[in-house]
């Protein structure tokens, strides 16, 4: 297996709405990472939204994308990748990862994700979601993957962007 043993890359895993962007841009900005958004970079590709990519093509679609792009992605370092909150619920995603960097699952409380999703239309799965007790469910859901995936994890709730960048920089 020549593939390069973890590169020096980040993968930012975690709900919607847990920060995974705004982290990710603040780890380009501040300590020169390279930075690869992962639903920005299939919306390039499909010259669409994620959310019509979703709408026209179908989720299964999406996921396939998601993972194609991951393993496009081996060859990289140095990059922090904001991965979109369904990547890591596929081991062969989770694989991929390892294979090329450190996993950090960013987490918050279904009511902070409430206030940080907004109105926002972008995000399909959370249509007819918009509330606490549906966000929870679906986190529930979710989070047994997140935590086996992640080997670092951050509770993000109430916190600076800078101090969560300090304290995942400082555990990895
Ligand atoms: C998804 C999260 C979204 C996006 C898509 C599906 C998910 O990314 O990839 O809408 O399954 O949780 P963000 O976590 O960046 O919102």
């Amino acid at each position: 297996d020549k593939k390069q043993e973890n590169s020096g890359n980040i993968f930012l895993i975690g709900f919607m709405g847990c920060g995974k962007s705004t982290v990710a841009r603040e780890l380009h900005r501040r300590y020169g990472m390279r930075l690869i958004e992962m639903d920005d970079e299939l919306a390039r590709q499909e010259e669409m939204s994620v959310a019509d990519i979703f709408r026209e093509k179908g989720e299964p679609y999406f996921r396939k994308k998601e993972t194609e792009l991951l393993e496009n992605m081996q060859k990289m370092s140095g990059t922090v990748v904001s991965c979109g909150g369904g990547a890591a619920m596929r081991q062969e995603n989770v694989d991929c990862m390892r294979r090329s960097g450190k996993i950090v699952l960013l987490t918050a409380e279904p009511e902070t994700i409430l206030q940080r999703v907004g109105n926002s239309d972008s995000r399909p799965l959370l249509r007819g979601r918009k509330n606490e007790a549906a966000i929870r469910e679906l986190m529930e859901e979710r989070r047994p993957a997140y935590e086996k995936a992640a080997d670092v994890v951050i509770q993000t709730d109430g916190k600076e962007t800078a101090s969560i960048c300090r304290e995942l920089l400082e555990k990895l």
